[in-house]
Protein backbone atom coordinates (compact mmCIF):
# COMPACT_ATOMS: atom_id res chain seq x y z
CA UNK A 1 0.00 0.00 0.00
CA UNK A 2 1.31 3.41 -0.99
CA UNK A 3 1.42 5.80 1.66
CA UNK A 4 0.85 9.74 1.13
CA UNK A 5 0.75 12.47 3.30
CA UNK A 6 -2.21 14.79 3.20
CA UNK A 7 -0.81 18.13 4.09
CA UNK A 8 0.04 21.27 2.28
CA UNK A 9 2.61 21.95 4.83
CA UNK A 10 6.02 21.71 3.15
CA UNK A 11 7.59 21.12 6.76
CA UNK A 12 5.51 17.93 7.51
CA UNK A 13 5.89 16.72 3.61
CA UNK A 14 10.05 17.28 3.97
CA UNK A 15 9.65 15.42 7.41
CA UNK A 16 7.50 12.45 5.89
CA UNK A 17 9.97 12.55 2.63
CA UNK A 18 13.10 12.05 5.38
CA UNK A 19 10.95 8.77 6.61
CA UNK A 20 10.59 7.10 3.51
CA UNK A 21 6.32 7.69 4.29
CA UNK A 22 5.93 10.02 1.37
CA UNK A 23 5.23 8.10 -1.61
CA UNK A 24 2.93 11.18 -2.88
CA UNK A 25 0.83 13.85 -1.11
CA UNK A 26 -2.62 15.29 -0.95
CA UNK A 27 -3.79 18.94 -0.18
CA UNK A 28 -7.10 20.67 -0.23
CA UNK A 29 -8.27 23.93 -0.15
CA UNK A 30 -8.82 23.35 4.07
CA UNK A 31 -5.04 22.18 4.37
CA UNK A 32 -3.98 25.19 2.24
CA UNK A 33 -5.78 28.10 4.08
CA UNK A 34 -4.16 26.30 7.27
CA UNK A 35 -0.37 27.19 6.03
CA UNK A 36 -1.35 31.15 5.35
CA UNK A 37 0.37 30.70 2.11
CA UNK A 38 -1.11 31.65 -1.64
CA UNK A 39 -1.40 28.03 -3.28
CA UNK A 40 0.77 28.49 -6.18
CA UNK A 41 3.66 29.16 -4.03
CA UNK A 42 2.97 26.00 -1.96
CA UNK A 43 2.05 23.92 -5.08
CA UNK A 44 5.60 24.90 -6.35
CA UNK A 45 7.11 24.30 -3.72
CA UNK A 46 5.94 20.87 -3.06
CA UNK A 47 6.70 19.70 -6.92
CA UNK A 48 10.01 20.74 -6.27
CA UNK A 49 10.13 18.37 -2.87
CA UNK A 50 8.03 15.28 -3.84
CA UNK A 51 8.63 12.92 -6.75
CA UNK A 52 5.58 11.17 -6.17
CA UNK A 53 1.62 12.27 -7.53
CA UNK A 54 0.34 15.53 -5.73
CA UNK A 55 -3.14 16.27 -5.62
CA UNK A 56 -4.19 19.82 -6.44
CA UNK A 57 -7.93 20.67 -5.76
CA UNK A 58 -10.15 22.81 -7.87
CA UNK A 59 -12.15 25.58 -6.72
CA UNK A 60 -14.57 25.71 -9.62
CA UNK A 61 -18.07 24.07 -9.61
CA UNK A 62 -19.09 23.75 -12.99
CA UNK A 63 -17.26 21.40 -15.61
CA UNK A 64 -15.58 23.89 -17.94
CA UNK A 65 -14.34 25.93 -14.66
CA UNK A 66 -12.56 22.81 -13.15
CA UNK A 67 -11.26 21.80 -16.21
CA UNK A 68 -9.34 25.40 -17.10
CA UNK A 69 -7.65 25.29 -13.33
CA UNK A 70 -6.50 21.77 -14.02
CA UNK A 71 -4.96 22.70 -17.37
CA UNK A 72 -3.03 25.43 -15.48
CA UNK A 73 -2.04 22.79 -12.20
CA UNK A 74 -1.04 20.40 -14.36
CA UNK A 75 1.57 22.41 -16.03
CA UNK A 76 3.49 22.68 -12.60
CA UNK A 77 4.86 19.49 -12.88
CA UNK A 78 4.25 15.43 -14.82
CA UNK A 79 3.03 14.26 -10.97
CA UNK A 80 0.33 17.07 -10.59
CA UNK A 81 -3.04 14.83 -10.19
CA UNK A 82 -6.30 17.24 -10.37
CA UNK A 83 -8.66 16.47 -8.00
CA UNK A 84 -12.32 16.94 -8.40
CA UNK A 85 -15.60 16.99 -6.03
CA UNK A 86 -17.21 14.14 -6.99
CA UNK A 87 -20.57 15.76 -8.34
CA UNK A 88 -22.36 15.87 -11.97
CA UNK A 89 -20.14 18.55 -13.19
CA UNK A 90 -17.47 16.99 -11.68
CA UNK A 91 -17.43 13.76 -13.19
CA UNK A 92 -18.02 15.50 -16.83
CA UNK A 93 -14.31 17.21 -16.32
CA UNK A 94 -12.85 13.77 -15.04
CA UNK A 95 -14.03 12.76 -18.61
CA UNK A 96 -12.90 15.74 -20.32
CA UNK A 97 -9.70 15.77 -18.19
CA UNK A 98 -8.97 11.59 -18.59
CA UNK A 99 -9.57 11.72 -22.42
CA UNK A 100 -6.65 14.21 -22.54
CA UNK A 101 -4.25 11.95 -19.89
CA UNK A 102 -4.42 14.43 -17.36
CA UNK A 103 -4.52 12.60 -14.05
CA UNK A 104 -7.90 12.86 -11.74
CA UNK A 105 -8.43 12.28 -8.15
CA UNK A 106 -12.33 12.10 -7.73
CA UNK A 107 -12.48 13.45 -3.94
CA UNK A 108 -15.63 13.76 -1.17
CA UNK A 109 -16.84 10.05 -2.60
CA UNK A 110 -19.16 8.48 0.54
CA UNK A 111 -20.50 6.24 -1.26
CA UNK A 112 -20.23 2.90 -3.52
CA UNK A 113 -22.26 3.80 -6.77
CA UNK A 114 -20.51 7.47 -6.75
CA UNK A 115 -17.30 6.01 -6.52
CA UNK A 116 -18.55 3.33 -9.73
CA UNK A 117 -19.32 6.54 -11.56
CA UNK A 118 -15.79 8.06 -10.94
CA UNK A 119 -14.06 4.97 -12.24
CA UNK A 120 -16.37 4.65 -15.28
CA UNK A 121 -15.32 8.72 -16.07
CA UNK A 122 -12.23 7.54 -16.52
CA UNK A 123 -10.21 8.56 -12.90
CA UNK A 124 -7.00 7.92 -11.80
CA UNK A 125 -7.92 7.87 -7.98
CA UNK A 126 -11.08 8.10 -5.74
CA UNK A 127 -10.92 9.13 -2.49
CA UNK A 128 -13.69 7.70 -0.14
CA UNK A 129 -13.54 9.90 3.25
CA UNK A 130 -13.47 6.84 6.07
CA UNK A 131 -13.35 9.23 9.25
CA UNK A 132 -16.20 11.91 7.95
CA UNK A 133 -18.33 8.55 7.51
CA UNK A 134 -17.46 7.26 10.65
CA UNK A 135 -18.41 10.48 12.32
CA UNK A 136 -21.64 10.33 11.40
CA UNK A 137 -21.95 6.57 12.76
CA UNK A 138 -21.55 5.03 9.36
CA UNK A 139 -19.19 2.60 8.42
CA UNK A 140 -15.85 4.01 6.34
CA UNK A 141 -13.86 0.82 5.79
CA UNK A 142 -17.04 -0.62 4.93
CA UNK A 143 -17.53 1.52 2.00
CA UNK A 144 -13.47 0.87 0.82
CA UNK A 145 -14.57 -3.00 1.07
CA UNK A 146 -17.38 -2.49 -1.13
CA UNK A 147 -15.92 -0.17 -3.56
CA UNK A 148 -12.53 -2.62 -3.92
CA UNK A 149 -15.07 -5.57 -4.54
CA UNK A 150 -17.06 -3.66 -7.00
CA UNK A 151 -13.28 -2.00 -8.84
CA UNK A 152 -12.36 -5.88 -8.88
CA UNK A 153 -15.36 -6.96 -9.89
CA UNK A 154 -15.09 -5.54 -13.32
CA UNK A 155 -11.43 -4.47 -13.55
CA UNK A 156 -11.73 -1.10 -12.93
CA UNK A 157 -8.07 0.50 -13.25
CA UNK A 158 -8.87 3.70 -10.76
CA UNK A 159 -7.06 3.34 -7.93
CA UNK A 160 -8.69 3.44 -4.24
CA UNK A 161 -7.23 6.02 -1.68
CA UNK A 162 -8.55 6.28 1.62
CA UNK A 163 -8.92 9.99 2.86
CA UNK A 164 -9.88 10.98 5.98
CA UNK A 165 -7.66 8.92 7.45
CA UNK A 166 -8.19 9.59 11.62
CA UNK A 167 -6.00 6.94 13.65
CA UNK A 168 -4.02 4.04 12.64
CA UNK A 169 -6.88 1.78 12.94
CA UNK A 170 -7.79 3.34 9.66
CA UNK A 171 -4.24 2.47 7.76
CA UNK A 172 -4.25 -1.26 9.33
CA UNK A 173 -7.73 -2.03 7.67
CA UNK A 174 -6.71 0.10 4.48
CA UNK A 175 -3.85 -2.58 4.23
CA UNK A 176 -5.69 -5.51 5.41
CA UNK A 177 -8.35 -4.87 2.59
CA UNK A 178 -6.01 -4.20 -0.06
CA UNK A 179 -6.06 -0.58 -0.75
CA UNK A 180 -4.32 0.83 -3.06
CA UNK A 181 -3.50 4.36 -0.90
CA UNK A 182 -4.21 6.05 2.08
CA UNK A 183 -3.35 9.74 2.52
CA UNK A 184 -2.42 9.94 6.15
CA UNK A 185 -1.99 13.34 8.03
CA UNK A 186 1.66 13.76 9.61
CA UNK A 187 0.17 13.30 13.39
CA UNK A 188 -1.12 10.09 12.19
CA UNK A 189 2.36 8.91 10.55
CA UNK A 190 4.03 9.39 13.55
CA UNK A 191 1.63 7.49 15.67
CA UNK A 192 1.90 4.10 13.32
CA UNK A 193 5.56 4.13 14.45
CA UNK A 194 4.69 4.12 18.00
CA UNK A 195 3.87 1.08 20.92
CA UNK A 196 4.40 1.86 24.45
CA UNK A 197 6.08 -1.93 24.99
CA UNK A 198 8.23 -0.25 22.61
CA UNK A 199 8.91 2.41 24.76
CA UNK A 200 9.04 0.41 28.45
CA UNK A 201 11.25 -2.29 26.12
CA UNK A 202 13.71 0.16 25.08
CA UNK A 203 14.12 1.95 28.41
CA UNK A 204 14.55 -1.30 30.15
CA UNK A 205 17.49 -2.17 27.75
CA UNK A 206 19.20 1.05 28.10
CA UNK A 207 18.89 0.84 32.35
CA UNK A 208 20.23 -2.73 31.75
CA UNK A 209 23.29 -1.34 29.55
CA UNK A 210 24.43 0.45 32.45
CA UNK A 211 24.81 -2.45 34.50
CA UNK A 212 27.27 -4.25 31.65
CA UNK A 213 30.84 -3.51 33.07
CA UNK A 214 32.62 -0.88 30.91
CA UNK A 215 36.21 -1.50 29.63
C1 LIG B 1 -8.40 13.88 1.14
O1 LIG B 1 -7.63 13.90 0.22
C2 LIG B 1 -8.67 14.97 2.07
O2 LIG B 1 -7.62 15.90 1.97
C3 LIG B 1 -8.67 14.57 3.52
O3 LIG B 1 -8.27 13.22 3.71
C4 LIG B 1 -9.85 15.01 4.28
O4 LIG B 1 -9.71 14.61 5.63
P1 LIG B 1 -10.53 15.26 6.84
O5 LIG B 1 -11.86 14.60 6.89
O6 LIG B 1 -9.70 14.90 8.04
O7 LIG B 1 -10.59 16.73 6.57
Amino acid sequence: MQFFIDSADVGEIKKALALGLCDGVTTNPSLVAKTGRAFDEVLREIVALAPGPISAEVTAIDAEGMVREARAYAKYGDQVVIKIPLIVEGLRAVKVLSDEGVKTNVTLCFSAVQALLAAKAGATYVSPFVGRLDDISQDGMALIADILQIYRNYDFDTKVLVASVRHPVHVLEAARLGADVATIPFAVIEQLAKHPLTDSGLKKFLADWEKVPKK
